[in-house]
């Protein structure tokens, strides 16, 4: 599978003005199809979806800068391993989040855009959880 950093870019651009709604859209589908990591979420989201948010702008922002995506997702998957986030949950993370950027990007989506971000999503996280594996819980 290819990963085209413009193509997350340009696919992240699309959905920019819609980050309040494509956020509240991911919790939507992951509660909906993946209701077994529900309990893991505090019963409030709201600051949560802001947090995810940004997460995301600034992984986007440095794919390219490695020493530094690498630095930021080891720290994230550690502070996941506190949540209780195991390897298993990643798919199902996964799958609702290329959900929603889907829903959103409208034509900015292609087979190619799906392609890099299944791509990017699998960095994403192995890093995290080969991270979080390592933290005793
Ligand atoms: C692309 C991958 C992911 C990103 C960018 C991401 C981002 C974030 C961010 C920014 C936070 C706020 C707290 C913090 O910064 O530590 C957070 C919290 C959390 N995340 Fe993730 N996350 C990802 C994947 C996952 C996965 C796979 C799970 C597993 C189900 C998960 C479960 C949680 C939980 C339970 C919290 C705490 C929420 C609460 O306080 O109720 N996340 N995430």
């Amino acid at each position: 599978m290819t990963l085209d950093p413009s193509l997350i870019r340009s696919s992240f651009t699309a959905v920019q003005p819609h980050g309040p709604e494509l956020t509240a859209y991911f919790y939507d589908h992951l509660f909906t199809h993946h209701p077994g990591v529900r309990p893991l979420f505090a019963a409030h989201l709201d600051e949560q979806r802001d947090r995810l948010w940004a997460a995301l702008g600034a992984l986007v922002a440095n794919l390219e800068n490695t020493e530094t995506l690498v630095g930021m997702l080891q720290n994230l998957g550690r502070r996941h391993a506190g949540y209780g986030a195991l390897a298993e949950h990643y798919p199902a993370v996964g799958d609702s989040l290329i959900a929603a950027l889907r829903h959103f990007a409208g034509d900015a989506w292609t087979p190619a855009v799906e392609e890099s971000w299944t791509s990017a999503y699998g960095v994403i996280s192995s890093t995290m959880a080969a991270a979080g594996e390592g933290v005793a819980r």
